[in-house]
């Protein structure tokens, strides 16, 4: 059985002091006995001290981005180890807010996630179709190069740590879904193509997270899909209460 994990990606929102507020509202709110796994991905001015706040609770932490170098003349980036170094579990990887606004291209995601790997991060790593893509009947294809070019030489063992994000870019932010079915189609075939690239067992147990305009309107159906196991929430995360009824459809 795939466990069900949300994850709550702030990008660029919350000061200090409204990451402090923002995640002892999420804490008030939720069940104790909770089946769903829960990711916090705050900036990274608030990762410190969103890790002293979630201690002692089940909730993880993850950041937003990372760059694969270890250390050196970066300007402006930050490694892996610094983020193990402030609690991170997690690393959001090929966002398509990072490939289309910053231009990562798949050859520096695949980077990217080789390095989280080697530092011990899980990576939840993002792929998904442009409109143009849909509208010309390339998703299958857009996809299927994003996987391959994405997970070129990660090995067998190493996928087992990786969260695939299926986030169609014409969905995120713009208050459009994609139907349950739509976003069925697609995590079936990531399914497919991964178990075939390592093995039907590693298909299998893949958690697959569907994102683009998760809302609790709309979580529930999308969350009773088979091959959905749960949402990558960028919006509806920024307040507490739909949130937790984001989660408590999970
Ligand atoms: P959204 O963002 O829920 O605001 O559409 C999702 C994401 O980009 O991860």
């Amino acid at each position: 059985m795939r466990r069900k994990v949300i994850v709550g990606n702030w990008k660029m929102n919350m000061n200090l002091h409204q990451s402090q507020k923002l995640v002892s509202e999420i804490l008030n709110g939720l069940g104790k006995e909770s089946k769903v796994e829960l990711i916090l991905c705050p900036p990274f001015t608030s990762l410190f001290e969103v890790n002293s706040l979630i201690k002692n609770t089940n909730v993880k932490l993850g950041a937003q981005n990372m760059y694969f170098e270890e250390s050196g003349a970066f300007t402006g980036e930050v490694s892996a180890e610094m983020l193990k170094s402030v609690g991170c579990e997690y690393v959001i990887i090929g966002h398509s807010e990072r490939r289309v606004i910053f231009n990562e291209p798949d050859e520096l995601i695949n980077k990217k996630l080789k390095a989280a790997l080697s530092n011990d991060l899980k990576p939840i790593f993002c792929i998904g179709e442009l409109l143009e893509n849909r509208e010309n009947g390339q998703t299958i294809q857009v996809i299927s190069n994003q996987l391959n070019k994405g997970l070129d030489g990660i090995t067998s063992e190493e996928i087992k740590r990786i969260t695939i994000a299926y986030e169609p870019v014409w969905a995120i932010g713009t208050g459009k879904t994609a139907t349950p079915l739509q976003a069925q189609e697609v995590h079936l075939f990531i399914r497919e193509s991964v178990a075939k690239k390592y093995s039907s067992s590693v298909g299998e147990n893949l958690v697959i997270q569907y994102g683009g305009s998760v809302k609790p309107e709309n979580s529930g159906e999308l969350l009773s899909q088979k091959d959905i196991d749960g949402a990558l929430v960028g919006g509806a995360c920024l307040k507490a209460d739909s949130f937790l009824s984001i989660i408590a459809s999970a």
